[in-house]
């Protein structure tokens, strides 16, 4: 079962940015079929922890370029950045914390943890990308 299925719609048009889009929406579901019936809490432990690792280079990309363009929204898009890993960092307290796995409230939280973002914040910064020369 698939949890965030790849949309044409999600393409930036930037290969390296869709390539590692790719790679975290396969890190997620690998995370979400997981938490099937006989979840290992210890494996989903570290699968979230390569999450983290994954997507925080994601962001550090992202800020690069903000940085370097004067891109108007930085701040906001930073801010979100920040509450984003402090979300993961939660949610894998949590799963760290539990006796029980509430597959189903993981899965939710997981899904809407990076969808929100990825359609807005993200989408709004790629296209701004895509409007630069790979020169600029
Ligand atoms: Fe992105
Ligand atoms: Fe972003």
């Amino acid at each position: 079962m698939t949890l965030i299925e790849w949309r044409e719609e999600y393409s930036t048009g930037i290969p390296g940015v869709d390539h590692e889009h790719q790679e975290l929406i396969n890190l997620i579901n690998t995370a979400y079929e997981m938490l099937g019936d006989t979840a290992d809490k210890n494996g989903i432990i570290s699968c979230l922890g390569d999450i983290y690792g994954s997507i925080s280079s994601h962001f550090a990309l992202e800020e690069r370029w903000m940085e370097q363009h004067n891109y108007e929204d930085y701040e906001a898009h930073r801010a979100d950045h920040e509450r984003l890993l402090d979300e993961i960092g939660e949610i894998t307290d949590d799963v760290e914390a539990s006796t029980k796995l509430d597959t189903e409230r993981l899965r939710e939280r997981l899904n809407n943890w990076f969808l929100a973002h990825f359609k807005t914040h993200d989408t709004h910064l790629h296209n701004a990308e895509k409007s630069h020369s790979p020169y600029d």
